[in-house]
């Protein structure tokens, strides 16, 4: 593998082959210490992020791999005018791989047409976000004991959600059926449906998900992602579109399991922490033991 910008740059081989070895990692991380002490890894944030950046940070020195980088763009030469390209150049000559994570879709991309190391996608605007995919089918995998033939929900905003987007792409795999729901106007972009319909995946857009809950083995929940509407008011009129609470998680049946990338806002009440199927704070946990797996399995 060179660069990690589309999650669908794996197979189904190689993705099922990092699954399972974050599976044996996750088992005994200390074998793994040393595996990368002779790389520097850079992390280049230009858009705000906890998780994902510390979660790579943390696979990286618990690999014993060494870090540079910046969590905010306000502190590097992005500041002064300096073009993406350029930073990239720069930064390549440095490090041994790049980690990033850019508001512009694409941005990645540019990024390793210059690069003269594998680059990470970390997110790319409203774009994708292959890692999160990663670690969610790591999540499903661990959690439902298969990844084949399940119904999934995706709800929220499926059309500024990059992590919606490659998952989507990523379980595309392993026969899913697909419920995209959403309102219209933040409905999933044409580019993957289109995607769906050549690989032939089974998939219903709704704005509701009454009828349906008591089938869905996964519930994906997302946030609406405000940083990228340029309207306040048509944020506030679709932020609170779906919210699961107490109420509402009775429509879904007990083996469902609860997900979101995080962070969340309004759409996952707290009460709903403590319901067994709720597994959000694993899977971000998930991310650490994923991400050893992919930093160890690049080509350097
Ligand atoms: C997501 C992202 O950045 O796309 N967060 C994450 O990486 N876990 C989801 C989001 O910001 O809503």
């Amino acid at each position: 593998m060179k660069h990690l910008l589309s999650i669908t740059d794996l197979d189904k081989k190689e993705l099922t082959s990092l699954i399972d070895f974050a599976t044996q990692i996750k088992a005994n991380p200390a074998l793994y210490q040393d595996k990368l002490s002779d790389k520097i890894i850079a992390t280049l944030f230009f858009e705000p992020s906890t998780r994902t950046r510390l979660s790579f940070e943390s696979a990286a020195l618990r690999v014993g791999a060494k870090l540079i980088g910046f969590a905010d763009a306000s502190t590097s030469s992005t500041q002064k005018g300096e073009t993406l390209e350029d930073t990239i150049k720069i930064v390549s000559g440095l490090a041994d791989l790049i980690v990033m994570r850019h508001p512009a879709s694409g941005a990645a991309k540019r990024a390793a047409a210059v690069s003269k190391v594998p680059v990470i996608n970390a997110g790319d605007g409203s774009g994708e976000h292959p890692t999160q995919a990663m670690l969610d089918i790591f999540t499903i995998k661990e959690n439902k004991k298969t990844l084949e033939n399940l119904n999934i929900a995706f709800v929220g905003d499926l059309k500024n959600g990059r992590t919606v987007h490659s998952l989507s792409l990523g379980m595309a795999h392993f026969n899913p059926n697909y419920y995209f729901i959403s309102p219209p106007s933040l409905a999933v972009p044409a580019e993957i449906k289109q995607a769906l319909n050549l690989n032939k995946i089974k998939f219903s857009e709704l704005t509701d998900w009454q009828k349906i809950a008591p089938q869905i083995d996964v519930l994906y929940m997302t946030r609406v992602q405000k940083e990228r509407f340029n309207d306040v008011a048509e944020y506030e009129s679709v932020k609170d579109a779906y919210i699961l609470n107490a109420n509402s998680a009775r429509l879904f049946k007990s083996t469902c399991i609860f997900m979101h990338p995080l962070p969340r806002v309004t759409e996952i009440s707290a009460e709903v922490d403590a319901d067994p199927r709720a597994i959000y704070f694993d899977q971000a946990r998930n991310g650490l033991w994923l991400r050893m797996a992919l930093l160890i399995s690049m080509k350097y």
